[in-house]
């Protein structure tokens, strides 16, 4: 092996590991819970637009308040996603 054999092998070995460091999706997920629960079966049956409509009846400044730097909000669970197993 040469020096830059050497070199190519060390960069692949980063970009690795550099890879298996980066955090999973780190968006919250949609609890799997009392609230939350009618969702999964709509979406598997009707798809995530259907259940999407719901969200904002409790998630709204009344009822349970977002973070204040929450991103746009339109598609939910594009972002949070459902805890399917
Ligand atoms: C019946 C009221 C209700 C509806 C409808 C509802 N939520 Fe919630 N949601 C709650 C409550 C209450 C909490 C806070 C308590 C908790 O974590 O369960 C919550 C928490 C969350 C959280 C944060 C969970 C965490 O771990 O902090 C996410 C994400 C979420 N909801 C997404 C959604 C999405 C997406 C929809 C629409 C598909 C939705 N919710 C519809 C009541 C609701
Ligand atoms: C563009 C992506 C995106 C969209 C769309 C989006 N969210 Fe979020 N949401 C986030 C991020 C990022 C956070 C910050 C905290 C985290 O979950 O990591 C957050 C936080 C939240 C929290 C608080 C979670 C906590 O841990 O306290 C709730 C509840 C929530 N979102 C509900 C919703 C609901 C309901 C909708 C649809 C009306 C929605 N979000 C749409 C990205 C998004």
């Amino acid at each position: 092996m040469n020096k830059r054999d050497i070199l190519l092998l060390l960069g692949g070995l980063l970009i690795i590991v550099v890879l298996w460091m980066a955090p999973e999706e780190s968006t919250t997920r949609v609890p799997r819970d009392q609230d939350h629960l009618r969702f999964y079966t709509i979406v598997k049956k009707d798809g995530k637009k259907a259940a999407e409509k719901f969200c904002l009846d409790c998630h709204n400044a009344d009822g349970v308040p977002f973070p204040k730097d929450h991103p746009p909000k339109n598609r939910c669970l594009l972002c949070h996603k459902m805890r399917f197993k």
